[in-house]
């Protein structure tokens, strides 16, 4: 959806997002501030990604909260197209998701598409997208899930029990809606065009709302899903939509796994991290130190404050000092990188740690936890 200088869709996103047009032009809904602290006085506090407002846009929101008071409760959906390696980027929606599921104590279910990353590159086999399935889930479950609450599934393991759901959906879709949602043409495989309907099935794993953290740019799925739900007796799928963490390179686009000079991966170490933020970070400061001094950075579009502010340091205060001291002057691009790549390797450290006792606990997840077991008794219809 080309809009302005910038565009967003579930393949890519370019140029300097406008996030208050996007929620114009994607017809969602801006997260008030008495939203926020209605959730706040719901489970007691707030996650810094909601008060920095890197999760900024909603469709129903309200309505889950109004479901959860009435005791009727909701579940919690998310999902990743497995690549090789993550990156730090992809890790929002889960830490986030993992923060709701410990607060409001719901199922969650997280989608690893081995089939949608086949069929859309030419160039991968099926082996190597389940391997990174595989590889990927240790990550996601590094975010800090509940085994006996959290089922994770690839799609080609799962298929049997998902695919009379799945035609039920595709039933309903047809080939001009999702070629002009997802700019389709007819040299598109016949795979990627029925795709959306595996996307779209898990918000249907329950009979009560789904709620769906993730990015912005998977939001086509969701105005699909909700067309046709109500008409296969499901709600419409309510969402929470984060901003992107922008590219090490600058603030335009999206942080992204095929340009690596752009991303820090999980599997960064402590050198690289440094190398990669002191040669690559765009800076919003001054070229010289004395400029510096007397000008002070723009910090809309530096990316080192950016990543701090919407990631890295939760405590306010400090990036609040932070920010005042590097716009007025008093701190240098150097110094502000330093504090990034501490914060980094502390937080990819501890990243490391839990994704080495997630080895243990795979199978918990996809098939031996008490919902995992559960749903491999069900066949979704
Ligand atoms: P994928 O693998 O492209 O992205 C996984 C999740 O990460 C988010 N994301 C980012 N968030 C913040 N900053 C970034 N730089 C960044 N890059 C990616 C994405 O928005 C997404 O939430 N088709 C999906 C897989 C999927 C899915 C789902 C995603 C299947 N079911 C349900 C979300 C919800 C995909 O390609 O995601």
């Amino acid at each position: 959806m080309a809009e302005g200088n910038y565009s967003v869709t579930p393949w890519e996103v370019k140029g300097k997002v406008d996030y208050d047009r996007l929620i114009i032009q994607f017809g969602t809904q801006k997260i008030t501030d008495e939203l926020r602290q209605e959730i706040r006085s719901i489970v007691g506090d707030m996650h810094p990604m909601l008060r920095r407002e890197i999760f900024f846009s909603h469709r129903d929101l309200d309505l889950v909260l109004k479901d959860w008071k009435a005791g009727k409760g909701f579940f919690l959906y998310t999902g990743r197209a497995p690549s090789l390696g993550m990156h730090i980027g992809h890790m929002i929606p889960f830490i986030f998701t993992a923060w709701l599921q410990q607060k409001f104590g719901v199922n969650v279910y997280i989608e690893v598409t081995d089939d949608e990353k086949f069929m859309r590159n030419q160039d991968y086999t099926l082996d190597q997208t389940r391997q990174w399935a595989l590889d990927n889930i240790l990550d996601i479950i590094a975010a800090g899930f509940d085994p006996d609450k959290t089922f994770i599934f690839q799609d080609t393991e799962y298929i049997r029990n998902m695919y009379p759901l799945a035609i039920k959906i595709a039933k309903k879709l047809t080939f001009s809606e999702v070629k002009a949602t997802f700019g389709l043409d007819v040299s598109s495989n016949i795979g990627i065009i029925f795709y959306p309907s595996l996307q779209i099935a898990p918000t249907m794993f329950e009979r009560r709302r789904c709620l769906i953290p993730a990015g912005i740019d998977q939001d086509p799925y969701w105005r699909l899903q909700r067309d046709i739900a109500e008409s296969l007796g499901y709600y419409k799928a309510a969402q929470i939509h984060s901003k992107f963490l922008p590219p090490l390179t600058g603030p335009e686009g999206k942080m992204s796994s095929s340009i690596p000079e752009s991303a820090i991966y999980l599997s960064d170490d402590p050198k690289t991290v440094e190398r990669k933020i002191m040669k690559y970070a765009f800076s919003g400061g001054q070229p010289t130190i004395e400029l510096q001094k007397k000008l002070g950075a723009n910090l809309d579009i530096d990316v080192p404050y950016q990543w701090l502010y919407y990631f890295f340091e939760e405590d306010d205060d400090r990036i609040r000092k932070i920010g005042e001291e590097y716009r007025s002057g008093k701190m240098l691009t150097g110094e502000i990188k330093q504090i990034l790549v501490e914060k980094l390797n502390t937080f990819l450290e501890r990243h490391r740690e839990r994704r080495e006792k997630a080895k243990e606990l795979v199978k918990e997840f996809k098939y031996e936890g008490k919902l995992a077991v559960q749903m491999w008794q069900k066949i979704h219809e």
